[in-house]
C-alpha cells in the first residue's frame, strides 16, 4: 500500500486536488491518501505554514500530492510564517533537489500560446531545475552593515550563491538520464561568463557528460537562454540548470504553451520519494468560484503514479483521458476558445473520470 501525503493548500487549492483524489480513486490502486493543511491553512490551523504533524506526514508517504500555497493576506506576516515558506521548507526537509518542469504546448491549445503558431506547435521541453541549492539555501545569508564596497556603512542585504560538485554531479545525471528517454539533448544553463559558482557548474557538467556520449550537451549562458525561449523554444529538449535560473525560466517556458493550467511538475529525491504540484499558483483572485483548471493536478497525480509509484501504465492512463476531454472540446475558462465547450473544475474532471471508464 502506498502513502499518499495530500496537501491541498490555499486558494483554489483545495479544488484542484478535489479533481485529482477522484481521478485517483477511480483507478482503484492500493492507495493510503491522509490529508494535512499546508501553507496559509497550516497557518490559519496551527501557526506555521508547515506545521509539524504535517511535516511529519509527508516524511512518512511515499508520495506529496500537493495544491497551492499563498494568498495576499499573509503578505504582511514575517517572511519565515508566509505560505512560501511550507514548499521551500517540504523541499529542504525532504531533500527534493531534482524539479521536473515539463512545458508542453498541446496541439488544441497551440493558439492560446502569445508566440506564433508555428514557433510552439508540437513543443515539448523539459527542464530540470536543481531545487534544493543555490542562492536559494546558500548560506550565509542576512542583513548587516557595509564594512567594504560602494558605501562602507551602509545597511546592506546579502545572500550566497553556491554549488558543490556532488550536487551539481547528481542533477546533472538526472538530467542526462531524462534525455536518454528523449531526443537525447540536454543544453545546460549558466552564466560561467560572470560567476565563479556557475564556471563550476559549467565544468562539473562537463565531466559527467563524458559518461553519457550517447547524450548531446550544449551550454547556454541564462540571458541567452532566457532569449532562445521565445526567439527559436523547439530547440530545446531537455534544459537543466540552478535553482534561481531555473524559477525564472520555467516560468517563461511555462507561458509558452499559452496554458500554464495545464502544467504539471515533480520534484524527487534521492529515493524516489517525490511532491507533486500544478506549475501555476493558488490563483486567490478565483478560489471558491469553480472554475479553475485542474489538469494541471491531475497531470500531477500522473507524474505521481510514473516516477514515485513505478506504474507508468496508469500515468499514460490519465495522460491519455486529458487529451481525450481535450479532443472533445472541454475547456476551462482559462483555456476556452470560439467553438469549444466552457466546463468548470468538477466538470472538467469528471469529463476525465469518465474519459478513464471508457
Ligand atoms: C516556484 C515558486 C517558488 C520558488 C516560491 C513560491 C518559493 O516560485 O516553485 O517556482 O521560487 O521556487
Ligand atoms: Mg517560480
Amino acid at each position: 500500500m502506498a502513502k499518499i501525503a495530500v496537501l491541498p493548500g490555499d486558494g483554489i487549492g483545495p479544488e484542484i486536488i478535489d479533481e485529482a483524489v477522484k481521478v485517483l480513486k477511480v483507478l482503484n490502486l492500493p492507495l493510503e491518501m491522509a490529508s494535512a493543511p499546508v501553507g496559509g491553512a497550516g497557518y490559519e490551523a496551527s501557526g506555521h505554514p508547515l506545521p509539524d504533524a504535517t511535516l511529519q506526514l509527508a516524511k512518512d508517504s511515499d508520495a506529496i500530492l500537493f495544491g497551492a500555497v499563498g494568498d495576499w493576506k499573509y503578505d504582511t506576516l514575517d517572511r519565515p510564517l508566509r505560505p512560501e515558506q511550507a514548499i521551500l521548507g517540504l523541499r529542504k526537509a525532504l531533500g527534493l533537489f531534482a524539479n521536473f518542469r515539463p512545458a508542453i504546448c498541446y496541439e488544441q491549445l497551440t493558439h492560446a500560446s502569445s508566440l506564433k503558431p508555428e514557433l510552439v506547435a508540437g513543443l515539448d521541453i523539459l527542464i530540470i531545475r536543481e531545487l534544493t541549492g543555490d542562492i536559494y539555501f546558500g548560506q550565509p545569508r542576512g542583513r548587516r552593515v557595509a564594512t567594504d564596497g560602494h558605501f562602507p556603512g551602509a545597511e546592506e542585504a546579502f545572500d550566497t550563491m553556491r554549488y558543490s560538485r556532488p550536487e551539481i554531479e547528481r542533477i546533472a545525471h538526472v538530467a542526462f538520464q531524462a534525455a536518454r528517454k528523449r531526443q537525447g539533448r540536454v543544453t545546460s544553463v549558466d552564466k560561467a561568463n560572470v560567476l565563479e559558482t556557475f564556471q563550476f557548474w559549467k565544468d562539473v557538467v562537463t565531466d559527467v557528460a563524458k559518461e553519457y556520449p550517447d547524450v548531446t550537451l550544449d551550454h547556454m549562458y541564462v540571458d541567452n537562454a532566457a532569449m532562445q525561449l521565445v526567439k527559436e523554444p523547439k530547440r530545446f529538449d531537455v534544459v537543466v540548470t540552478g535553482n534561481m535560473f531555473g524559477d525564472i525560466l520555467s516560468d517563461e517556458a511555462s507561458m509558452l504553451t499559452g496554458s500554464i493550467g495545464m502544467l504539471p511538475s515533480a520534484s524527487l529525491n534521492t529515493k524516489n520519494q517525490g511532491l507533486y504540484e500544478p506549475s501555476h499558483g493558488s490563483a486567490p483572485d478565483i478560489a471558491g468560484k469553480g472554475i479553475a483548471n485542474p489538469l494541471a493536478t491531475i497531470l500531477s497525480a500522473a507524474m505521481m503514479l510514473r516516477y514515485s509509484l513505478n506504474d507508468a501504465a496508469n500515468a499514460d492512463r490519465i495522460e491519455s483521458a486529458v487529451k481525450d476531454v481535450l479532443a472533445q472540446g472541454l475547456r476551462t475558462p482559462d483555456i476556452y476558445s470560439d467553438g469549444t465547450r466552457k466546463v468548470g473544475t468538477a466538470e472538467m474532471g469528471d469529463a476525465v473520470v469518465q474519459a478513464l471508464q471508457k
